[in-house]
């Protein structure tokens, strides 16, 4: 790979040991688990050594683990599946979430609303974009269907206390999903401390292959599947299980739990490194997200009076590869709703900057983007005021 890449919170290259545990299962073992015959008891093996090998990483019972297409199909199966069987099983017409969601989560709690007649609390977050237990245990009330509160956030890496939201929730009977998806690789997910009723994970953030992601679900809690059709992962999701991508997923998550602590002591030296350089040399620079409680590869940025896309495009020209962070396109002028939540306002929350570093994150490449961004952004600042200054002299 050419250039400079910091976007690993967008995604990550597969491992080539992960790579390499998928590959016979393209050819020579391809047989569908379901098959009656030897190929199809060989791919059911691979299937289901797969599900024991994410739940000893979770710490939960295989039968708690479904595979699924992605991180967004598990965030949309458990807060849909739960909510619709918290209506019909007691009559539960009302949601908890956050305003610092990913879309997955969002656009789910929208529909659910304005299609489903459900009401919606968003609770509020702090400056750092954390939510507390106590704020959730409050917006819980008798009639709660589901709660659902982001682990670690992906575009200011700001990562929540989980395991006392699902305290709060629990003691109210209300079950909380959390969306796993950045934590995945980074922190603790053990499912039985967090005390989550479900949790959401995909593959592509953890060295693992894109259109793969699993669901942990405590079977002690009902959840309506969202797609019918037969016997697949316990009735909850249909489709001939994708062997290949399911070994991958097992093995990338497997190979993060055993070397976690290596990675994220890399990731968090080279991840100071760039916040405090960015802090040092920027004027009008604040970090966003959690100063502490923040995942270990993530750097996030508000720099005032900075068009947040003209920055990525020039980074672009320059090698490096970078992210706002925000689901906001190109050319969208709107500043991103999780900035806006967080108390910025629009003329800071529009220069938003993530980088994010990986396993193969080195100090050069810290040492390359921090020579190069002061100017960069002095330049597009500089380039931001011409305008007023044509409009002032009248040319
Ligand atoms: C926090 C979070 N949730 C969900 C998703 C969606 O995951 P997937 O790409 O596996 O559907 C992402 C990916 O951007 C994410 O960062």
């Amino acid at each position: 790979m050419s250039g400079i890449y910091l976007d690993y919170a967008a995604t990550t290259p597969v491992d080539p040991r992960v790579l390499a545990a998928m590959l016979p299962y393209f050819t020579t073992e391809f047989g569908n688990p379901s098959s009656v015959h030897r190929h199809g008891q060989r791919a059911d093996h691979a299937l289901e050594t797969a599900r024991a090998t994410l739940a000893s990483v979770l710490g939960c019972a295989p039968r708690d683990v479904l595979f699924t297409s992605g991180g967004s199909e598990s965030d949309n199966l458990a807060l849909r599946g739960l909510a619709l069987a918290a209506r019909e099983g007691r009559g539960a017409n009302h949601i908890v979430s956050t305003p610092v969601e990913h879309e997955a989560i969002r656009a789910t709690c929208h529909q659910l609303r304005d299609h489903f007649g459900f009401e919606l609390t968003e609770v509020a977050v702090d400056a750092h974009g954390q939510v507390s237990a106590a704020a959730i245990a409050a917006a819980l009330r008798p009639d709660t269907a589901v709660a659902t509160v982001i682990y670690g956030n992906n575009e200011i890496g700001t990562i929540n206390p989980i395991a006392e939201i699902a305290a709060a929730t629990r003691a109210r009977g209300v079950p909380l999903h959390t969306d796993a998806v950045q934590a995945a690789g980074q922190l603790p997910l053990a499912v039985g401390e967090l005390g989550v009723a479900s949790l959401a994970l995909g593959a592509h953030k953890a060295y693992g292959p894109k259109g793969i992601g699993a669901l942990y679900l405590d079977s002690g809690f009902g959840l309506l599947p969202t797609q019918t059709l037969g016997s697949h992962e316990r009735g909850l999701r249909a489709g001939t299980p994708n062997i290949p991508l399911i070994v991958g997923l097992a093995e990338a998550l497997r190979i993060a739990a055993a070397e976690r602590d290596e990675h994220n002591a890399h990731q968090r030296r080279l991840r100071d490194r760039l916040i405090a350089g960015v802090l040092d040399t920027i004027p009008d620079s604040r970090l966003t997200g959690h100063p502490v409680d923040r995942l270990p590869n993530h750097a996030s940025f508000a720099l005032r009076g900075i068009d947040g896309n003209a920055l990525l495009m020039h980074l672009d020209l320059a090698g490096v590869a970078a992210s706002s962070g925000s689901a906001c396109k190109t050319g969208d002028p709107r500043p991103s709703d999780v900035l806006l939540a967080c108390g910025l306002s629009p003329e800071w929350a529009l220069g938003s900057l993530r980088l994010t570093v990986g396993r193969a994150t080195t100090d050069a490449d810290v040492d390359a983007v921090l020579a190069l961004l002061p100017a960069l952004v002095a330049r597009l600042r500089e380039r931001a005021r011409q305008p007023e200054r044509r409009l002032a002299s009248g040319s």
